[in-house]
């Protein structure tokens, strides 16, 4: 099995990055200083009543061109709970509908004094190219099949407070639809920077064997994988970018690589579930896992807005 490069044990270090565009590149110290501020975020999200003032006075905007429940609504929570204003703008019901680009609505919005960009886009590369062209903060809210920094970030920090600081030789495996996931690429990135190993496992067409250029190990084999890991990470099958194509039957997937629980046996007892959402429920996560013992799908989801809170505030206020 791939062994990480990095070491684990990092302390915070002081916030440089005027972008969260990736989880490639970024320091295992970086990391730390985002989860440091999320500890500190997070009694807020889980007893509301408070909030902070950090970015009063400071205003996001959520640009998001493709649909998103969890994520846009995580983001505007954790501005608002920072008492920053948010503003929303969508692909549809905004100017991109009449043939704007995407960087002239980007500048369009920053020009309103608008001190982050939270930007979400159906192709890889977006969020990158409005970085270039505007003067505020960006943050990647997920490109296409590339990254989607923030989920990484979220799903690290969840290990972390279940499992302790140290991730180092904890093994994570990732299931399903590997190749259309940014969330897939950007826990890979992070994991691995902790020292956790990563193995991703599907049907061929959705976890080809290229991907272990990544520094994962990759398996078809999801009922030998199960026994040997920590975490099992599920994924959405990602019908509107094709995977529909890429399986034969829906009945043969679940067969092979839905998480039913009769296959959740085969799990350690220590181990813990994990979906980024949305979940096609009854497809690759069955209703009785993910509402089950072992989830931690909703704490995924509450320690989102912390995760976004820290981000934000790094970001706009350094
Ligand atoms: C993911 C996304 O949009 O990339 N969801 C999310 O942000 N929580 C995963 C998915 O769509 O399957």
């Amino acid at each position: 099995m791939n062994q990480a490069p990095a070491p684990a044990a990092a302390a915070p270090r002081p916030w440089t990055r005027r972008h969260l565009l990736s989880l490639e590149g970024v320091c295992a110290a970086e990391m730390q200083r985002v989860f440091a501020e999320a500890e500190r975020c997070l009694p807020l999200v889980m007893a509301p009543g408070r909030k902070f003032d950090d970015l009063a006075g400071h205003c996001v905007a959520n640009i998001f061109f493709e649909d998103s429940t969890r994520t846009r609504n995580s983001f505007t929570r954790a501005a608002q709970l920072l008492s920053a204003d948010v503003i929303q703008v969508s692909g549809e019901g905004s100017s991109t509908s009449k043939g704007e680009t995407e960087i002239d609505t980007a500048r369009n919005i920053e020009a309103m004094g608008v001190d982050a960009l939270v930007v979400r886009h159906s192709s890889a590369g977006v969020p990158r190219n409005i970085a270039d062209h505007v003067r505020c903060g960006v943050v990647n809210a997920g490109d296409g099949r590339h990254e989607h920094p923030t989920q990484g970030l979220l799903d690290i920090f969840t290990l972390q407070r279940h499992f302790g600081p140290d991730l180092a030789g904890r093994r994570i495996a990732i299931v399903g639809d590997i190749i259309n996931s940014r969330v897939v690429r950007s826990n890979i990135f992070g994991l691995r920077t902790l020292g956790a190993q990563v193995i991703v496992a599907g049907p061929p067409a959705l976890a080809p064997a290229s991907l272990g250029a990544l520094g994962v190990e990759v398996s078809h084999d999801l009922d030998a994988v199960l026994p040997l890991v920590d975490v099992v990470m599920m994924l959405r099958v990602q019908f509107e970018r094709l995977a529909g194509q890429s399986i034969a039957s829906t009945h043969e997937y679940r067969d092979g690589y839905a998480l039913t629980e009769r296959r959740t046996r085969l799990l350690p007892e220590h181990a813990v579930v994990m979906h980024p959402g949305p979940i096609n429920r009854g497809l690759e996560l069955d209703s009785e896992v993910a509402d089950g013992p072992r989830s931690v799908i909703l704490r995924q989801v509450t320690h989102g807005v912390a995760i976004r809170m820290a981000v934000l505030k790094l970001i706009i206020a350094g």
